[in-house]
């Protein structure tokens, strides 16, 4: 069975060389880097880490079958070798965001905000995947880790993307988000 659990370790190792870091709203993170990604639960020590981001993978809570059916055949894989830009980007929604039900959250993403078509609509194959942290422990400090990769040529092309989805409805639950950059060696 594939690993679920994932921690994203900000500090001066690991493959990924972090180039910008920018709070886009709410509380930065301290200064890293570098960044290594362990999968599982074993977390590699490193003394020198600024901070540790955990979190899991989940089933859909919002796609009806016709998405997910694109969203399959679309998609690219993490690691692919001409993707060599990242974005690691974690967020926090507020209390209003979780208060309410699962229904009000669904109109939201999907008929207020149309955040899967606007992102199958600016950028159907970004490699991606989306990690949970709210069931993990009570105190983690972001809700979400989204992680991405794509080419260097891709980049304004996912900068586009990201400026569209932060003008939807669903953003402005949106109480912290840090958008960190980063290269990957070469190998
Ligand atoms: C091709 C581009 C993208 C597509 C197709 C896409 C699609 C999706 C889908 C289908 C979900 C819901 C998963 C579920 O059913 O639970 C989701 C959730 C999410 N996406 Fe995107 N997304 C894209 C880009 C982005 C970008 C650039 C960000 C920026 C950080 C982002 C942030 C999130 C977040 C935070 C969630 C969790 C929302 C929640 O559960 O409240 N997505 N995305």
């Amino acid at each position: 069975m594939p690993a679920r659990l994932f921690s994203f370790i900000g500090g001066e190792t690991g493959r990924w060389r972090i180039t910008e870091m920018e709070a886009i709203v709410g509380e930065p993170l301290p200064a890293a880097i570098r960044l290594e990604i362990a999968s599982g639960s074993e977390i590699p020590s490193d003394p020198h880490a600024s901070w540790v981001l955990r979190g899991i993978t989940s089933n859909e809570r919002y796609v009806d079958r016709e998405e997910r059916r694109q969203i399959v055949a679309k998609l690219l894989d993490l690691g692919r070798p001409d993707a060599t830009c990242a974005a690691l980007i974690p967020i926090r929604k507020n209390e209003a965001w979780w208060a309410l039900t699962q229904e009000e959250r669904l109109s939201i993403f999907k008929e207020q905000s149309r955040h899967t078509k606007i992102g199958l609509e600016h950028f159907p194959t970004l490699a991606r995947r989306l990690h949970h942290c709210r069931d993990l422990s009570e105190n983690e400090p972001f809700d979400f880790i989204t992680w991405f990769e794509y080419a260097p040529s891709d980049e304004v092309r996912f900068n586009n993307l990201l400026a569209a989805l932060r003008a939807i409805p669903e953003w402005q639950y949106v109480e912290r988000e840090v958008d960190i950059r980063l290269e990957r060696d070469q190998v």
